[in-house]
């Protein structure tokens, strides 16, 4: 925190001035004797960039962005600065570092101070940089790094272009000059004391004037030294002395009771002459208003003559110090309107009054009065425009990773619970067609066809069988990729071989290439007399020919409404399957189908079906045992289509459907296997 507000300050002080941030640069260039080497461009240039930087390490590191990239950026920043700090208190070849612009001034023994503790701070940072509390997500923290160095170079262009928002000098508007020129009373004067040199007999010796010798030393040399510093008005270099008549004006230009124009010109040589022409109709105004103008400037005469000829210029030059010129304004040229010592207005000579503007006394024109000062305002626009839209981000950032956060928390609680119930439901997942007597062989095969196109091209979650007419299995046994749809038959022979006109045995259907085979449905028990008896004898000859039987049970109506479905389906099993071994269990598939929902459209409620199914495996668990029966896939079928088929997959006892009428187009089987997916 401690770095974070000291960085973002001195950053945001220097990157509003970037003159002035130059021109201390320059100073310490000029200490260093490489001024000469570094243009002025790229002086300013890297004030920009310094305090940008400065302002962005600040930034960084209060939201711990990129946390340990930044804070070994800032021990770096810290160690460079605290080394040339040191320098500074030794050497003292500069007065003040200028580490807070006009902000904040500090001797170099009070920067030094300052730069150890965050020389410490920024070890600490640096040491435990994961310690710091983001308060932006790595997936959103580009835009609040773009947003800041977009903000802070443009705060500076802006700066640069027009003046810096917030004044810390003592020529700031609404100041008076003179009253900064005075010594307060009681001030403590500075102290110098004057050392002198004389010789007598070839012998030199120093004096003070308390101990001056007689007339008979020779006076050689004198030397005088301050011995000690006292009071220094904010402004104590300022005067102006006029260049044709070697006058000093100062005095004149500060108490005139009325209006002076001042274009302050460091260097006029190095000076924008774009706006000229609109210097040069203030100019005309005063004029013809009587208001004084001067320009006030530390170039020579060449500089001033080649301005003279580039301008039309036809006020009057005068020479001030060039550090006193920088400090008035941070443009070159810069304009100040005076009166009586105080200024009254400044501006940049890209934003100079236009002639239009100029059209009554300066006493009725706005230029004229001072502008008011209105700090909280320019405060309230750093806010609107750089913490207000950060804050919202922080804060849109924050909702959006709490909402990440919540969203992985049931992410994660739905993944528990679904392998709660994948543990539960271990065994086989299996979604089964019945295409009963439709289809001819092409068609047949051609839905054959595409419903393994579709399933190899987005993979089931789930077993996939259809079953088909005997006539149509060795074709479409050729057809489907056995890994992904297996293939059975409706039904089967109860006898092994022989003279049984009509029937096709399991052996036939082994042998077209059938995996499965559909027994007990209600249909063959309904209009084929299909007993207990038989289906017992069916099982056990398709399990013996290597098929896998899917086997229905399940009421009707009338058996519901008289809520017997529980003993009627107790004893359909019994009767035709609970004979088999543990063994030749694991070969079967049940299927439930409660006769009043096949083809009706009627489908049981997943309740009923799940209470049923509960039962049927409880029933399972009675014969074989609880493993057994967890292993059991058992299916319900009677009007399951793709609406309703995630609804009853979603109960723990139903692992899959018997489709009929929706297992006759690939896309609406489709839509029931994918309700595994969901
Ligand atoms: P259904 O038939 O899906 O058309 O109701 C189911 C079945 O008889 O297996």
């Amino acid at each position: 925190m401690v770095l974070a507000v000291t960085f973002i300050f001195s950053g945001y002080v220097k990157a509003i001035d970037p003159l002035g941030t130059q021109y201390k640069i320059q100073d310490y260039l000029q200490a260093l004797g490489l001024q000469s080497f570094v243009p002025d461009w790229l002086s300013l240039l890297t004030s920009i960039g310094l305090a940008a930087l400065e302002f962005c390490l600040g930034v960084f590191i209060l939201f711990a962005i990129q946390r340990r990239l930044i804070s070994k950026l800032i021990l770096a920043f810290m160690s460079i600065m605290t080394l040339l700090t040191l320098w500074l208190a030794l050497a003292n070849p500069i007065k003040d570092c200028g580490c807070f612009g006009d902000a904040v001034h500090l001797t170099n023994l009070q920067t030094l101070l300052k730069n150890i503790i965050l020389l410490l701070c920024a070890i600490t940072t640096w040491k435990w940089p994961l310690r710091m509390i983001r308060f932006i997500s790595k997936s959103n923290q580009w835009i609040a790094i773009n947003f800041t160095i977009l903000y802070i170079l443009i705060s500076s262009i802006y700066s640069l272009y027009k003046l810096p928002p917030f004044d810390f000098r003592p020529y700031h508007i609404g100041a008076n000059i003179k009253k900064g020129m005075e010594m307060p009373a009681g001030a403590k004067m500075p102290r110098f004391t004057t050392t002198f040199t004389l010789e007598k007999n070839g012998k030199t010796k120093d004096f003070t004037l308390d101990n001056y010798p007689d007339s008979t030393w020779k006076f050689i040399n004198s030397k005088t030294v301050q011995t000690e510093e006292g009071y220094v008005p904010p402004i104590h270099d300022f005067s102006i002395q006029d260049i044709k008549s070697g006058e000093d004006i100062t005095q004149k230009v500060l108490s005139d009771k009325d209006y002076t124009f001042l274009l302050v010109s460091p260097h006029l040589d190095q000076a924008d002459d774009t706006n000229f022409g609109d210097i040069d109709q203030i100019y005309e105004y005063a004029q013809s208003e009587h208001i004084p103008f001067y320009c006030l400037t530390a170039s020579d005469e060449s500089a001033i003559q080649r301005w003279i000829d580039l301008t039309g210029a036809e006020y009057s030059f005068c020479t001030t110090d060039e550090t006193t010129l920088k400090t008035i304004i941070r443009s070159n040229p810069g304009l100040i309107l005076l009166k009586n010592g105080t200024v009254i207005n400044k501006w940049s000579h890209n934003d100079l009054p236009k002639g239009k503007e100029l059209n009554a006394h300066i006493n009725q024109l706005e230029i004229g009065k001072t502008p008011i000062n209105n700090i909280p305002g320019k405060i309230l626009k750093i806010i609107l425009w750089f913490i207000l839209p950060l804050f919202i981000l922080t804060l849109a950032d924050r909702i959006w990773a709490w909402s990440q956060w919540f969203r992985k928390k049931k992410r994660k609680r739905k993944e528990n619970i679904s392998t709660l119930k994948k543990e539960n439901k271990m065994r086989k997942k299996i979604v089964a067609g019945n295409w009963k007597m439709n289809m001819n062989l092409q068609d047949g095969v051609a839905l054959a066809k595409e419903i393994n196109e579709t399933l190899k091209a987005d993979k089931p979650n789930c077993g996939v069988i259809i079953c088909t007419p005997f006539i149509h299995l060795a074709s479409v046994a050729q057809v489907l990729d056995s890994e992904v749809v297996g293939l059975g038959a409706e039904n089967c022979a109860d006898k092994e071989k022989g003279a049984y006109t009509g029937e096709v045995s399991a052996e036939m259907v082994k042998s077209t290439g059938a995996q499965y085979v559909i027994l007990g449905h209600s249909e063959r028990r309904q209009y084929y007399n299909e007993t207990a008896e038989t289906l017992k004898d069916k099982t056990l000859l398709a399990l013996k020919n290597g098929l896998k039987v899917i086997f229905c049970c399940g009421e009707t109506l009338e058996e519901r409404e008289a809520n017997k479905q529980n003993e009627v389906v107790k004893a359909e099993l019994k009767d035709a399957v609970f004979n088999l071994t543990a063994e030749e269990w694991k070969n079967i598939i049940l299927a439930y189908e409660p006769i009043w929902a096949i083809g009706t459209g009627k489908t049981a409620t997943s309740d009923q079906a799940e209470e049923m199914l509960a039962y049927i495996r409880s029933i399972v668990a009675d014969k074989y045992g609880k493993e057994v029966a967890e292993d059991t896939t058992i299916l319900y079928g009677g009007s399951c289509k793709a609406s309703n088929a995630q609804e009853l997959f979603s109960k723990p006892d139903i692992d899959g459907g018997l489709i009929g009428g929706a297992s006759l187009k690939a896309a609406d089987f489709k839509g029931i296997i994918d309700a595994w997916k969901k």
